[in-house]
């Protein structure tokens, strides 16, 4: 019996999307896909609607009928500050409040280690760790953090942070054996904040269970969320193909990783994903 009638994922043509679009399929009677990119055609228990993520009206209508939201659609990493502002800012606040607007009772945000990418790696960070972003990117991450705050306190509308960490097929360097994150893990802890009877506003890292970790995730036990995949399996092959570096390298001194060290988004070149 599937949990929701209705579940609604943005930015669902994305790359973690597209994993969620298969991974969640059994919880809903039917997934509601939006992005303003074009995806794979909707099966028959799917539904997709085109919506760009600053227009208010838009979102109101995407988000009516839904009984939680996976809210994924942002920029991607840093990018000039236009694109977060429309993309992750503006964004972010027209889909809280047609969520509050509609009566959503629970979102899964999709924030970032980024929000918190100025923290030493070996001083480490938990879900408590105060804000310390790297980039715009990560202010906007903050942002919709404490938007979610808002909304529970003065709205009761329950959100999860997913603060990811680096989600790919595999580790690609040597960060990524402490910040990997499966695709299947995330879509365990996807389902976990949504199915958990209570989740208030809860902040979680998103890791798999690796050897090396920058955070700790021991105060989100409540959310039953029990990593299967480690980047421990793929140490040797990423050690033999990629030396290691400086440890006083702005890249490797924070846990945000090469983000630290990179300028100005609106004078930086773009980068490709
Ligand atoms: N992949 C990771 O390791 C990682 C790490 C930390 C956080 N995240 C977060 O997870 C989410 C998904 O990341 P991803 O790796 O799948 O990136 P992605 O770029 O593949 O997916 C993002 C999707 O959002 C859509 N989008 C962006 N702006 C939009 C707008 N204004 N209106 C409508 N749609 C818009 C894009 O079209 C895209 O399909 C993002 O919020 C990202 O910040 C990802």
């Amino acid at each position: 019996m599937p949990r929701f009638n209705r579940l609604l994922i943005t930015g669902a043509a994305g790359n973690l999307g597209r994993e969620l679009r298969r991974g969640l399929a059994p919880l809903a009677t039917t997934l509601r896909l939006t992005d303003r990119d074009a995806m794979e055609p909707a099966a028959a228990h799917e539904e997709i609607m085109a919506c760009e993520l600053g227009d208010f009206d838009a979102v109101m209508q995407v988000v009516e009928g839904c009984d939680a939201i996976v809210h994924f659609g942002a920029a991607p990493v840093e990018r000039p500050w236009a694109e977060i502002l429309e993309s992750s800012i503006k964004g972010g606040y027209n889909v809280y409040e047609a969520a509050r607007r509609h009566g959503i009772r629970r979102i899964v945000y999709a924030s970032s280690i980024h929000a918190v990418g100025y923290e030493r790696r070996e001083v480490g960070a938990d879900t408590d760790t105060p804000h310390n972003p790297d980039t715009l990117y990560g202010v906007s991450k903050c942002f919709v953090e404490d938007l979610a705050k808002l909304y529970f306190n003065k709205f009761g509308i329950e959100s999860a942070c997913l603060r990811i960490n680096s989600c790919f097929p595999k580790p690609a360097d040597r960060r990524h054996l402490a910040t990997w994150l499966s695709f299947d893990d995330l879509v365990q802890l996807v389902e976990r904040c949504l199915v958990s009877e209570r989740i208030g506003h809860t902040v979680v890292y998103g890791i798999s269970d690796n050897r090396e970790a920058f955070f700790s995730n021991h105060k989100v036990a409540h959310l039953g969320y029990q990593p299967k995949d480690s980047a421990e399996d793929y140490r040797a092959e990423v050690e033999a193909r990629v030396g290691p570096g400086d440890p006083f390298d702005p890249a490797i001194e924070f846990v945000g990783g090469f983000l630290c060290a990179y300028g100005h988004p609106d004078e930086e070149e773009r980068i490709e994903l």
